[in-house]
């Protein structure tokens, strides 16, 4: 009964007697004949039940319906040319039905059971079990698994070894609210789930484990978007006595092999860096799309002492002028040229001048401000031509960039201008240590409090914290942040000091980490490292859009999961042994 061969092994079954296990794709009756489409995780092949050979078999084969379980043993011939299906490997074969065994009837499924039909996610996730039989999902599964025991095995040739760290453990701040477990032991108390594995794998690093690394889930609580879940998985890796340089090109070699191993795909290294400064001014943000250019140009030198009011103000209040050079689209109507303005509102634009750079003169929005002699110095610092149309944002630095970062992104896509074949890898460096929260007017850490500042840049912690720069690093790929990491502070003092700098006083310090500070005095070892968002690589591997389709089983945006119905009340009883009472209750759905 149970299976000889996957079906896609059948292949190199011609003319043997073989049995398949699976589930029923699609049932056909051609006068008789029963045509069935079995379906395993390696393919679909077509059985054929014919009287001739088993009127008991046909009997059977006639009852079953999609997704049924059965087995069925035949033997493996060639199709007759006109029923060949030159679109799947098996599409040359065929079984001839000879025995057909039922493990398991099934309701009809709610969607049907192949790629390339619209069903609501939602109805997708209640009946995930069925939506990863789908062959995609099951690729992306299957891509996931590879992807995986590459990184495995990479990390273990270079020297790492794979440990675990609790899941129950004390808050790690990574910028996100916890997701807390009460104790029922400990009255009043709560473990926290990992934000990350930070604070471990430094501790590791004072234990002389020398080059650490785990495949690890990480919780945090925060607002869901397509590329975040609240758990997710990271490729999380530390090590001790490594200089940067050679952290960079070890782990370039790691996604060589990997876009190799799973995708085919040649990538090229090194990867270029760019200082985060520099990406903020040629991208307006700190992952930038680097598959097509339109970069953002400052153009505040060509107009400096331009009349028109809007650009004085900026320029007079510390703003500045950033042009996007459209190539070509100085014929575009008044309507098109008004939608990519009414975009750079949406998108918290006061106002988009614009410059079409026309053949018989220059026409725009802020044409009869702009002298001859501008538009050449525009033109230099753009390198725009005749033909181009410009579009120029006054404003602040950190709305401008905001703004016209998103704008090129949107026009690159609505104009085709994105080599979707291309993976553009890039290092940002040089992060800035401390970022200035606006609500609170508090520095709070850009990436977080464990960063090593730039060692010249140390002793501005004292003068000037928004200047320093810290010895932190993204990856990032095709507009996605695929990792964060770090040299990390390995002196007690220093660690102190920029607790202090954070407003968090040294008792709140010792009681939430206290262990590293203590364990920072026994002689810590330079270190550094960083971790990938694994469903991220696995999205932008299979050419997704969105993590749930990578995740076996993903949370919505409302954090819930659909087919578990989790979160989920308890019973009273539970709550009165971890001493919890609920005071206001909300279903928020
Ligand atoms: P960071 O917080 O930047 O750094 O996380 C590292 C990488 O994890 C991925 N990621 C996520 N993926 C899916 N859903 C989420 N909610 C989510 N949040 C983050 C991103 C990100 O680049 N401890 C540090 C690393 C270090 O310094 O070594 C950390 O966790 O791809
Ligand atoms: P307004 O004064 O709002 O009528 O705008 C006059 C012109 O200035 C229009 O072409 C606007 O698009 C342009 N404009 C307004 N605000 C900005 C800005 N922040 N940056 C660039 N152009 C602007």
């Amino acid at each position: 009964m149970f299976r000889t061969h996957y079906i896609d092994a059948c292949v190199q079954a011609l003319d043997e007697q073989v049995t398949i296990n699976g589930w029923v794709q699609s049932r056909r009756d051609l006068g008789g004949v029963i045509f069935l489409d079995i379906r395993d995780r390696t393919g679909t092949m077509q059985v054929v039940f014919n009287p001739d050979i088993s009127a008991e078999a046909v009997s059977i084969a006639d009852q079953v319906r999609s997704e049924y379980v059965v087995s069925i043993t035949g033997k493996v011939v060639k199709r007759s040319a006109d029923t060949v299906n030159p679109n799947i490997p098996t599409g040359e074969l065929e079984v001839k039905g000879e025995q057909i065994h039922l493990f398991n009837p099934a309701k009809t499924p709610p969607f049907p059971i192949q790629d390339r039909v619209d069903v609501d996610e939602s109805v997708r996730l209640k009946y995930r079990y069925l939506d990863l039989r789908r062959p995609k999902m099951q690729q992306t599964l299957m891509l996931r698994h590879k992807a995986m025991q590459v990184v495995r095995r990479y990390l273990d040739s270079q020297g790492f070894v794979e440990l675990e760290t609790p899941i129950l453990t004390k808050s790690t701040p990574e910028g996100a609210r916890d997701y807390l477990v009460p104790s029922r032991i400990h009255k009043g108390e709560f473990y926290a789930l990992p934000q990350s594995p930070q604070l471990f794998k430094q501790l590791f690093m004072v234990a002389g484990m020398e080059r650490y690394f785990q495949i690890a889930r990480c919780f945090r609580d925060e607002d869901l978007r397509a590329d975040r879940q609240p758990e997710f998985t990271q490729i999380d890796l530390e090590m001790s006595f490594l200089p940067l340089e050679d952290l960079f090109s070890m782990m370039e070699k790691m996604f060589v092999t990997l876009w190799k191993e799973t995708l085919g795909v040649d990538i090229q290294s090194p990867f270029p860096r760019i200082p985060y400064q520099e990406a903020m001014e040629r991208y307006g943000s700190d992952k930038p799309d680097l598959r097509f250019g339109m970069e953002l140009v400052n153009v505040s030198p060509a107009l400096e002492k331009n009349s028109f009011q809007v650009f004085q103000n900026a320029i007079q209040s510390g703003g500045v002028l950033k042009a996007i050079v459209v190539p070509g689209k100085a014929s575009w109507s008044r309507k098109e040229v008004e939608t990519w303005i009414g975009v750079a509102q949406e998108l918290g634009a006061k106002g988009l001048a614009w410059l079409a750079l026309k053949e018989e003169g220059v026409k725009g929005s802020v044409a009869k401000f702009v002298s001859e002699e501008e538009i050449v110095k525009i033109k230099e610092l753009t390198g725009a031509s005749t033909g181009d149309i410009i579009y120029i944002m006054a404003d602040k630095q950190k709305a401008v960039a905001n703004v016209m970062g998103e704008l090129r992104l949107r026009l690159g896509r609505a104009l085709d201008l994105i080599d979707e074949s291309k993976y553009a890898f890039a290092w940002i460096t040089e992060f800035p240590l401390f970022e200035l929260e606006e609500e609170s007017g508090q520095y709070v850490p850009a990436h977080h409090p464990f960063t090593m500042p730039v060692e010249e840049d140390i002793p501005l912690l004292d003068s000037d914290l928004g200047a320093v720069r810290s010895q932190a690093h993204d990856l990032v790929l095709n507009g996605y942040e695929l990792s964060s990491g770090s040299q990390r502070i390995y002196n007690r003092e220093l660690q102190m000091k920029m607790f202090d700098l954070l407003g968090i006083s040294q008792e709140e310090a010792k009681s939430k980490f206290g262990f590293l500070l203590d364990a920072f005095e026994f002689g810590a070892p330079p270190h550094g490292g960083m971790a990938f968002g694994f469903d991220r690589i696995i999205m932008l591997l299979a050419g997704a859009k969105n993590l749930r389709e990578c995740i076996a089983f993903p949370k919505t945006a409302s954090a819930s999961d659909l087919m578990t119905e989790a979160p989920s009340e308890v019973d009273e009883k539970q709550l009165t042994d971890l001493h919890i009472k609920i005071s206001n209750k909300q279903v928020v759905r």
